[in-house]
């Protein structure tokens, strides 16, 4: 393989990347971190398998990665390359996305059922490559196969390069922030039972930090997320809004959250006193502990249920759209009809941010701008999961370019045969 001859040196130990994170990696999965040139190679093995939970008073068995929830966060640095055996140890078919990590030239692990490749099977494997280039900050990971991603999915945490910095003061502690919701019935039979009404689905029973209901749901007191802090320290917070239905609003009482990153790159900063996140986004937010020794409530509220979903007719809220296998410039937006002659004009073509994820408007328009330069199949759809199923989705085909740099590279052997 191609590492072996330009080979520097081989480490099998995490604790000198790592150790704050090194016994958790060694009881959830095995490092194998090899050096080119300041890039790592980084093994790991997620087992996609059931295990009980308890959350507002009733247990369920969900869907879980190495029985985890939130599943585990992967940490790597800019331009790593992650090999993930994924097994299926559960009962219905999976396949897994690595959400904003744009694989050049090899959409064979980029994960949607049925775009990219077939699901794996109940006690199947699949060894997918995850090619990380130009990805900085909070990404994150799931399921992309029915609704199995309302319980599978976690962080990926892309540090920069060995010897480099971050473009602002470095943070003292980060903390991945992973917001969801919890049904109390079985996450499979909502969707089926949805699907098969053709209406919308029944509506989550809590929103959850870290897998968490907040203190107010019934038996989630003892068990809340509780975020201990010193006063005068700057802590970055990771947000993953891995909701399946529901854009969020997230703040902190008595203190302004700076935005300093979206969808892994790097944005302006913008200091708020709250932040708005749709499903399938990422944002990594500077929080001083500026204030009085006290306690203070995070809270996070949806904002598409408080427009009635059930009123919902796809046209209500806005849509956030996910294009796969890039990331691109959010240039503009608007309301009504795009108006070719007159709203290009209002494009911003001096900083606009990179995202994978835009948001449209309601009954508007956004347009983004990428160059077509990663061959594949790249999935492109709605991140509201209720929206997706009913079909909001299409694929770019990008063909390959001159050259053979420009060309897909091979698929592997292992693809999961249909
Ligand atoms: C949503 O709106 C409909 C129609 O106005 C109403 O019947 C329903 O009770 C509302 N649902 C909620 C949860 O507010
Ligand atoms: C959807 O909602 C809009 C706004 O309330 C309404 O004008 C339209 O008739 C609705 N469409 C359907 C198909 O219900
Ligand atoms: C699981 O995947 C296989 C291979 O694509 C397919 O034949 C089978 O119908 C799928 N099963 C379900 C329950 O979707």
């Amino acid at each position: 393989m191609w590492f072996c001859n330009r080979m520097i040196f081989l480490q099998i130990l995490c604790c000198l990347l790592f150790d704050a994170l090194c016994s958790q990696a060694f009881s959830h999965y095995s490092f194998v971190i090899i050096n080119v040139m300041h890039s790592y190679m980084i093994l790991l093995h997620l087992q996609v398998k059931e295990a009980p939970y308890t959350r507002l008073c009733s247990t369920k068995n969900i869907l879980t990665v190495n029985g985890e929830f939130p599943g585990p966060t992967i940490r790597a640095r800019k331009g790593d390359t992650i090999y993930v055996n994924v097994y299926n140890k559960g009962k219905y078919n999976i396949s897994i996305h690595w959400h904003g990590v744009k694989q050049p030239r090899y959409p064979w692990s980029d994960g949607p059922s049925y775009i990219t490749q077939c699901p794996i099977k109940p006690g199947g494997k699949f060894k997918q490559k995850l090619i990380l280039s130009m990805e900085l900050g909070t990404l994150w990971w799931h399921a992309h196969s029915d609704w199995s991603r309302a319980t599978v999915h976690g962080a990926i945490i892309i540090y920069p390069k060995d010897g480099d910095t971050y473009p602002f003061h470095k943070p003292d502690v980060e903390v991945p922030i992973i917001l969801g919701e919890w049904w109390k019935k079985d996450v499979m039979k909502v969707y089926n039972e949805f699907l098969k009404t053709g209406g919308t689905p029944k509506d989550s029973d809590a929103i959850t930090i870290n897998g968490q209901p907040g203190d107010l749901y019934p038996c989630s007191l003892s068990e809340t997320l509780k975020l201990p802090v010193e006063q005068g320290k700057t802590y970055l917070l990771r947000f993953v809004n891995a909701a399946m239905n529901i854009i969020l609003f997230f703040s902190i009482a008595k203190h302004d959250l700076t935005v300093l990153g979206m969808d892994g790159s790097y944005t302006k900063p913008l200091t708020r006193d709250y932040i708005a996140i749709s499903p399938g986004q990422t944002m990594d937010c500077l929080l001083h502990t500026n204030q009085n020794p006290g306690h203070y409530y995070m809270a996070a509220r949806a904002y598409s249920r408080a427009v009635n979903v059930s009123f919902d007719n796809t046209t209500r809220i806005d849509h956030p759209i996910h294009l796969h296998g890039y990331s691109f410039y959010a240039v503009g937006y608007g309301s009504g009809n795009f108006d070719i002659d007159k709203d290009p004009l209002k494009y911003n073509l001096f900083d606009p941010p990179m995202l994978n994820t835009v948001y449209v408007p309601i009954i508007g328009w956004a347009t983004i701008r990428f160059r077509a330069n990663n061959p594949g199949v790249w999935f492109l759809h709605c991140h509201l999961e209720r929206h997706l199923s009913w079909g909001m989705e299409t694929v770019f085909i990008v063909k390959n370019g001159k050259g053979p740099e420009a060309h897909m590279l091979p698929p592997p052997p292992d693809m999961p045969p249909c």
